[in-house]
């Protein structure tokens, strides 16, 4: 069993998630590698003091990330800071030699994305990967081995949306992920835009163009201190793209959907994949459920499988039992460290997202800016 020293830089509601996965990494039977938590960077010591009295073990909390980036124990950092942020700390993460599973949009713009690559470039020794965790539901890894199987045949159409509902209360006060010094000109597509990019890319359906359409809902917000403040990123996008089947070499109709403001939808992550020999639906809404059309002839039907517990990575939980939101993120943590300590990911749809596939997203959403300026369709 191989003991894997790790620091978090931003320990807010993703740095928490991580440390909690962490703190039950038993829950995981078949890896030999365990995380240890050694260090914490975060500017709010009140963030701090969490860590401090449930992980006595960390040996260095500090507020300021040049003290961790020296701390010899740390091997990996798993960063996870405000967008306009990603390229001052992923490239000191970089230089000072550490691994780096980033979170998304890995660079608040495709100048910022660009720099750190670049500085990855200098140091390909390193592992670095993105995080995003929605293909680690079951129902996805079965469709991911679809995909490698081929089993969709020639394919008609993927849609591909992210959904949430709480920024249709316009009284909702303003955080950092509304403010474009902040979050970035991407707005809803900074935000979201990861989740829906990762399947299709790891699949090679990658956009050739973009008619996008962007929308702004809410132009102010309670600030929280009884003012109101402009509320300036975009809360919703419609991406429509032509893609390439690489199997085929033929177009199809590839739809990214990010919505802030989707009524009724919580954290609603949707995949549909329409091939000739087989389709398949999937929503974190019914969590468990894959539903699946195979054709070979003779009437169409669509069948409804409960998908239980059948992971990338063997648990504790047993196969009929369903899964949740900080199951696939514990399933996300362990592909990062696999893929790290073996070399190559235990399947393909069981990998986090790769440095060139952030880039991808950073020239889709680059294009869909300029396709809703201009109303026109972009090359991307
Ligand atoms: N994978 C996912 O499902 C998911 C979900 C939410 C957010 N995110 C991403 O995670 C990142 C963080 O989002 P969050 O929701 O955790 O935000 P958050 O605001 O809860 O946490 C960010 C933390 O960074 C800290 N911070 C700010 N400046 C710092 C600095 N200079 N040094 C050290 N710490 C600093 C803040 O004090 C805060 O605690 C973003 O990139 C976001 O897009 C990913």
């Amino acid at each position: 069993m191989r003991t894997l020293g790790f620091g978090i830089i931003g320990a807010g509601l993703m740095g928490r998630e991580f440390a909690s996965a962490i703190a039950r990494w038993c829950h995981l039977l078949d890896v030999d590698f365990r995380p240890e938590l050694r260090a914490v960077c975060d500017k709010n010591p009140t963030i701090l003091a969490w860590y401090r009295d449930r992980f006595p073990g960390i040996s260095l909390l500090t507020e300021d990330y040049r003290q961790l980036l020296v701390h010899p124990g740390v091997e990996a950092i798993y960063c996870a800071v405000p967008h306009h942020l990603h390229e001052e700390l992923y490239t000191a993460i970089l230089r000072a030699g550490k691994h780096l599973l980033g979170e998304k949009p890995f660079g608040i713009d495709r100048k910022a994305n660009e720099a750190i690559l670049s500085v990855w470039k200098e140091r390909p020794e390193l592992f670095v990967r993105c995080s995003s965790e929605f293909p680690f539901y079951p129902a996805v890894q079965r469709i991911g081995q679809m995909i490698e199987h081929n089993a969709f045949g020639p394919i008609l159409e993927v849609h591909a949306d992210f959904r949430h509902s709480s920024d249709l209360d316009p009284d909702k006060p303003i955080n950092w992920k509304r403010m474009i010094a902040l979050n970035g000109e991407y707005g809803c597509m900074g935000d979201l835009g990861m989740h829906v990019c990762h399947v299709p890319f790891r699949a090679g359906w990658f956009p050739r163009n973009v008619r996008a359409i962007l929308s702004k809902m809410v132009s102010t917000r309670p600030d929280g201190k009884g003012n109101r403040v402009p509320c300036e990123t975009w809360d919703n996008a419609t991406l429509l793209c032509e893609a390439t089947d690489p199997t085929t070499g033929e177009g199809f109709p590839l739809t990214f959907r990010m919505q802030r403001i989707a009524p009724g939808e919580t954290n609603s992550w949707n995949l549909e994949i329409l091939g000739m020999k087989a389709s398949a639906r999937f929503s974190t809404k019914n969590p468990r459920r894959l539903e699946l059309l195979e054709y070979t002839g003779g009437e169409q039907a669509w069948k409804s499988v409960d998908m239980g517990n059948e992971t990338a990575f063997k648990t504790l939980t047993g196969g009929i039992f369903e899964i949740g939101f900080s199951d696939v993120l514990l399933q996300m943590f362990a592909a990062f460290m696999f893929e790290w300590v073996h070399g190559t990911p235990r399947s393909r749809f069981a990998g986090c997202v790769t440095p060139d596939e952030t880039h991808w997203s950073h020239r889709l959403f680059s294009a869909a800016l300029e396709s809703q300026r201009r109303s026109a369709v972009i090359p991307v």
